[in-house]
């Protein structure tokens, strides 16, 4: 267990029937699966018992860092108390994360490394990724992360259909060479997984996808993760900010989105804190991990100062109320849903 990762504060009960409030909408009495995903042991309050990874519950979010800059944005990161780093072959960053990572002088076992194996892209002619292919990749990540093994490793997305279970079987033997500690999946749906269920393969830890106030997980997902105790990990959880990656081709948001105002501002006032500090602490009251990005020291600094506020259950039921009916992910294309592919 990593001793200063920030992990979940413990709550009184919502008055729902459980002991202790999951400040979930989706929670009702008796409904014990959705209840996996929190702990009720007094002696360890702060980890969720889906969280079986021990994973930070803040990560730093590195997708569009470039490799010639990441290296002092993670450095003024792990002095700011970031135990986290969540990269991927296809951010090509992973060698300047890996140089700030051995300078920083951090000791291996207080910093979570994610990254994820790319499978190929939806709708290219590109060959997707083969077994050997996947093996190879993640030899090349844990060289230029310069480590030994990594934390947590992911299939990237679910298009290389013809081959995912060769790729899943790939993760499980990296798992069983002791190259990777945990392995997870990335923008897969209930339909993805259950191919991992029939096969009577060992079933992913994780599965990091869209998820703020627009984009929530949709029932069924939610209870087939439940049910399996797979952990969501949450990304791009600022996406309703109007600044979300500005200037960025990989902005999936209509225009609409993209210039409307700040939405939940008069809850984040409330609170005395910003709407980023609000959506991401909407997250890991439901349970996520969340993994912001930014360049800027200031708002690195804001993302990890979550700690002196809960969001009521209340005002999480008026934010998640906020997700717009059939609202398509907006960090991929805008077109299309890795969820939804076939
Ligand atoms: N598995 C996947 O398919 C997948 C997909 C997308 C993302 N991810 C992971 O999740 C991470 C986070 O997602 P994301 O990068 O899409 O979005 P995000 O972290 O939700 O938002 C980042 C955007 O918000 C801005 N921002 C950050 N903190 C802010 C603050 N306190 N106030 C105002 N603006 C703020 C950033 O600008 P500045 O940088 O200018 O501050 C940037 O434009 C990624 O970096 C990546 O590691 C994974």
């Amino acid at each position: 267990m990593l001793s200063s990762q920030f992990l979940i504060s413990q709550k009184k009960c919502c008055g729902n029937g459980c002991r202790m409030c999951p400040y979930e909408p989706r929670h009702i009495k008796g409904n014990t699966s959705l209840q996996k995903r929190w702990n009720v042991s007094e002696k360890n309050p702060y980890t969720t018992i889906m969280n079986k990874i021990n994973i930070p519950m803040i990560g730093l979010g590195t997708w569009l860092i470039p490799n010639d800059e990441v290296d002092s944005i993670v450095k003024d990161a792990i002095s700011l108390g970031y135990k986290h780093i969540d990269t991927a072959e296809v951010y090509r960053n992973e060698e300047g994360i890996g140089k700030a990572l051995k300078v920083s002088g951090i000791p291996r076992d207080e910093i979570y490394i994610t990254t994820k194996m790319w499978p190929g892209m939806f709708g290219q002619e590109e060959p997707f990724q083969t077994f050997k292919g996947a093996i190879e990749a993640c030899e090349q990540s844990l060289q230029l992360l310069q480590v030994d093994e990594i934390d947590l490793y992911l299939i990237h997305n679910p298009f290389a259909k013809e081959n995912r279970l060769e790729l899943w079987e790939a993760m499980l033997e990296l798992k069983k060479q002791g190259k990777v500690k945990h392995v997870g999946v990335s923008n897969y749906n209930v339909k993805h997984i259950e191919e991992i269920e029939a096969a009577e393969l060992e079933m992913p830890s994780a599965n990091q996808i869209e998820i703020h106030p627009w984009h929530v997980i949709k029932t069924e997902l939610a209870q087939y993760m439940d049910k399996h105790e797979i952990l969501p990990i949450a990304y791009s959880t600022l996406a309703p900010i109007p600044n979300w990656r500005e200037g960025s081709q990989w902005n999936g948001k209509p225009e609409d989105m993209k210039s409307g105002s700040m939405p939940c501002q008069d809850i984040a006032d409330s609170y005395n804190v910003t709407v980023p500090q609000l959506f991401l602490k909407w997250a890991i009251q439901l349970g996520y991990p969340v993994l912001p990005k930014s360049v800027k020291y200031d708002r690195l600094k804001e993302n990890l100062d979550l700690h002196h506020f809960e969001i009521s259950r209340v005002d999480i039921k008026t934010i998640s109320k906020i997700a717009k009916d059939d609202q398509k992910c907006l960090a991929w294309s805008g077109d299309f849903d890795p969820l939804e592919v076939e």
